[in-house]
């Protein structure tokens, strides 16, 4: 593995860079190849991820891995998944802005490191965090935004699917036109 990559994931396994740290049972960093070149971007670790240490391994997750299976991806092998806050907030309330400035460093050296073709935001909030402050999920989901030679797209949250399964069927397109483009790119997975 990375050198990079395992001093990065070690260093911020013992962050105090915000007061989420004082709650925590784990630091979330992620799973998945670092060597991939597609990454995955949730919101924060919910109850079961801040006990097992690992993102999405919730009901949400669940559905993740339904779609991801879907067009051929499998989280441990040809993606790497991360969340814009590494620690749980409590009860799962939304990040807030200083635990976001707080925490992104990691990703942008997570980034910096993996150097990942597509971006896909899941949920509004990572979207709005990585694409733009703007961004509108209901009407820009599925869309690919180049930055920088990056492609980013923001798709429905897991979570929120659950809450609206009528959302279910533009989520899997989503993850369709994903794998159009890493087939179009010649996506290494
Ligand atoms: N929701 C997220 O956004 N990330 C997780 O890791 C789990 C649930």
């Amino acid at each position: 593995m990375n050198h990079d990559f395992s001093a990065l994931k070690s260093a911020c396994e013992t962050c105090t860079g915000c007061p989420l740290h004082e709650t925590r049972n784990h630091v979330v960093f992620g799973v998945g190849n670092p060597d991939a070149e597609l990454l995955f971007i949730g919101e924060a670790p919910g109850e079961n991820e801040d006990l097992q240490g690992e993102p999405f391994v919730g009901r949400a997750g669940q559905l993740l891995d339904l779609y991801l299976n879907g067009i051929g991806l499998d989280r441990k092998e040809n993606i790497y998944i991360a969340n814009i806050l590494k620690c749980r907030p409590p009860k799962n309330r939304d990040p807030k802005p200083e635990e976001t400035k707080a925490c992104l460093p990691w990703l942008r050296e997570l980034v910096k490191i993996m150097r990942p073709k597509i971006i896909v935001c899941v949920g509004r909030i990572s979207a709005q965090v990585i694409i733009s402050p703007e961004f509108r999920v209901t009407k820009e989901h599925g869309v690919f935004f180049e930055r920088n030679g990056t492609l980013l797209m923001g798709t429905f949250h897991p979570a929120a699917l659950l809450r609206d399964p009528r959302r279910k069927g533009d989520a899997f397109e989503d993850f369709l036109k994903l794998q159009d483009k890493i087939k179009e790119l010649g996506i290494r997975i």
